[in-house]
């Protein structure tokens, strides 16, 4: 038998008993004579102790034992004296006494300390490029065990509920969820291309015309885009649709699978139903449409109180029918003046033309530049609207409702940050619900602010050709401490509607025909109303493990460069493999290089 218990399986009661461990030297210490391993295996760690009193021979051996050497010893459990007990360890009442070693495979020195302070510490592409030893950290697996019992968690729980789950094309055509594709050339077809698809999203509302009712898939998804801490070229999501539903029977499966997931995770009962609020009140308490529901400091309108205001920057905003709102930065007042200037830098590129504030002193006294043109009144309002107290900082913003939403939405965030305002073992979901169906590229066309498979609102239909920027959307976000978690719609069923809605959104009709003729025909044999949701499955799995980046959650996670450092893709291929695919690159090759 090459083991009989894990390394992290022994306690008190198997003192006495013989045993055979195998794993990773985690540490090896010579104690006067005496050498201790700490040997390792994903289950824990177990302290090995050999002395030269027992067998000399296996105390050579664990004397040349270097760190990460693979190794299999057999040896008597025995209790550690009471003052030797180490409590943080699982095992820690315990020892083998062991007087045979057997190293299976040596290491060399690993490329960066396995401890997790230490390993934070070096570079992350350090990190990537030994990824198999960086998975090693106890942490790392256990990201990876966590996430793959919330899968389960998941899929037990879609399955309870009826889903079927069905594994979609991963070489398909081109479906817009508003990223660049990958592309596939063929080789049978010279000159054409599949796209790896961004979402099953086209499927999944062909299998509700087949009838299936209810289909879920933890489904690999590709986009090619600028990537950040929560987004990856390929990530994967917990996809599902459904039937003959309303936006009720979305909420409520989906309540219940987060619901699971979390006690899965350890993380208590998720109170239930989770809050619910719409896009519109969002962006006016928030600034986001992801609103960060850990903490307050919420966007307070301003605007009715300086109507007719002697301060010319807010007065002239609200002649235009702009809005002036501000945020109470609790506690900020003694914030430096550099973060001030970092601050205004930052809501001027979100297009506000400055930041004024008040540093609300201990004395009481309230420092600002803009201060001195306030009346009396409108310091009184403003003492009252925004609940002022000694030692708070208010920022203001004038302008368009949309750029002041984003400029506080964000200095909301960042002086939350700053405070100590954001509690970090706090779970706040929230539905965000009515979103806009259109929203304007930076061209200036319209554009799905979802994907054109979303419903209007029935009573926005008769303003879907006239006033498109007016209607709302079927469509709903399930947000989770300010980051968005998953989104999904009621679809457009009626091959009628989705014309009209290509239309809308300026697509020939040649090439309505091309990219999604197949859908509107499918819808015209008999589509089921349905509608359905994807969750990012990275994205939970990194707010439930609490890491900070969705890359400490995916076991081969690629760079800010899309590039996989492990095996080292993307890769230049020979020119055979090129021409079988009837592709020549236009990319120079360096002198020297060339075939
Ligand atoms: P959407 O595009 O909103 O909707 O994606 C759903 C969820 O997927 C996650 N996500 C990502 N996670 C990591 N890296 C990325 N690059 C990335 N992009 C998206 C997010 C997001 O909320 N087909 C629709 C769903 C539907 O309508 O049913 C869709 O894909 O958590
Ligand atoms: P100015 O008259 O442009 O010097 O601005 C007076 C004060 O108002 C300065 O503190 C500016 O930072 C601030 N300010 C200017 N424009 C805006 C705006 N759109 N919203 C909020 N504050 C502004």
């Amino acid at each position: 038998m090459m083991r009989t218990h894990t390394c992290g399986e022994l306690r008190k009661s198997a003192v006495g008993t013989r045993v055979c461990l195998c794993g990773w030297a985690d540490t090896v210490r010579d104690h006067g004579g005496l050498i201790f391993i700490d040997l390792r295996d994903r289950y824990g760690l177990t302290q090995v102790i050999f002395d030269p009193a027992d067998s000399r021979e296996a105390w050579d051996v664990a004397q040349s034992t270097r760190g990460e050497y693979v190794i299999r010893i057999e040896g008597v459990v025995e209790a550690r004296p009471d003052n030797m007990v180490n409590t943080k360890l699982p095992t820690g009442e315990i020892e083998v006494r062991s007087s045979v070693i057997e190293v299976l495979n040596k290491s060399k020195t690993p490329p960066f300390p396995l401890d997790d302070e230490q390993a934070a510490k070096v570079s992350e592409d350090l990190r990537l490029t030994y990824r198999y030893m960086d998975l090693r950290r106890q942490r790392m697996l256990g990201n990876l065990v966590l996430r793959h019992k919330l899968l389960q968690a998941a899929r037990n729980y879609l399955d309870a509920l009826h889903f079927t789950e069905v594994e979609t094309p991963i070489l398909t055509k081109s479906t817009p969820e508003g990223a660049r594709d990958y592309l596939v050339p063929s080789r049978v077809m010279p000159g054409t291309f599949y796209a790896l698809p961004q979402a099953p999203q086209q499927y999944k509302q062909l299998l509700m015309v087949s009838g299936l009712d209810r289909y879920f898939q933890v489904a690999r998804c590709f986009r090619d885009e600028d990537l950040r801490a929560d987004r990856q070229p390929e990530f994967t999501q917990i996809d599902l649709e459904m039937s003959f539903i309303t936006p009720e029977d979305i909420y409520g499966v989906i309540d219940g699978l987060l619901a699971a997931m979390m006690k899965t995770a350890g993380l208590g009962e998720l109170a239930l139903p989770i809050p619910r609020m719409t896009y519109a009140d969002a962006m006016s308490r928030f600034g986001s449409d992801k609103p960060d529901l850990r903490f307050g400091m919420e966007l307070t309108d301003l605007s009715e109180l300086f109507k007719g205001t002697q301060f010319k920057v807010f007065g002239g905003v609200l002649e235009k029918g702009g809005v002036v709102k501000a945020i109470n930065a609790k506690g900020l007042a003694a914030v430096p003046p550099r973060a001030i200037d970092d601050w205004t830098a930052m809501v001027k590129e979100a297009g506000l033309g400055g930041l004024a504030y008040i540093r609300v002193q201990d004395d009481g006294a309230w420092k600002s530049p803009i201060v001195k043109f306030f009346s009396d009144a409108e310091k009184a309002g403003l003492q009252e609207k925004l609940q002022i107290q000694n030692g708070d900082l208010i920022l203001f913003a004038a302008d368009k409702p949309a750029v002041v939403h984003v400029a506080l939405g964000r200095l909301r965030l960042l002086s939350g940050a700053m405070a100590g305002a954001i509690p970090q073992n706090k779970f706040a979901f929230t539905w965000v619900t009515d979103f806009p169906l259109f929203e304007k590229n930076d061209e200036g066309q319209l554009q799905s602010m979802h994907h054109p498979f979303t419903a209007p609102r029935p009573q926005d239909l008769p303003l879907l050709e006239t006033e498109p920027l007016k209607v709302c959307a079927q469509a709903y976000d399930i947000v989770l401490n300010g980051v968005e978690l998953g989104g999904g719609s009621i679809r457009i069923h009626d091959p009628d509607t989705q014309a009209s809605l290509f239309k809308v959104l300026g697509f020939p009709p040649n090439e309505i025909e091309e990219r999604f003729g197949h859908l509107i025909r499918a819808f015209s044999f008999g589509a089921p109303p349905h509608g359905g949701l994807a969750i990012g499955a990275d994205r939970l799995v990194m707010l439930l493990a609490g890491c900070e980046s969705i890359r400490d959650v995916i076991a081969f996670p690629k760079t800010q460069k899309a590039m996989d450092m492990l095996m080292n893709a993307p890769a230049k291929v020979d020119a055979r493999q090129l021409r079988d695919i009837h592709i020549q690159s236009v990319v120079a090759e360096p002198e020297g290089e060339k075939k």
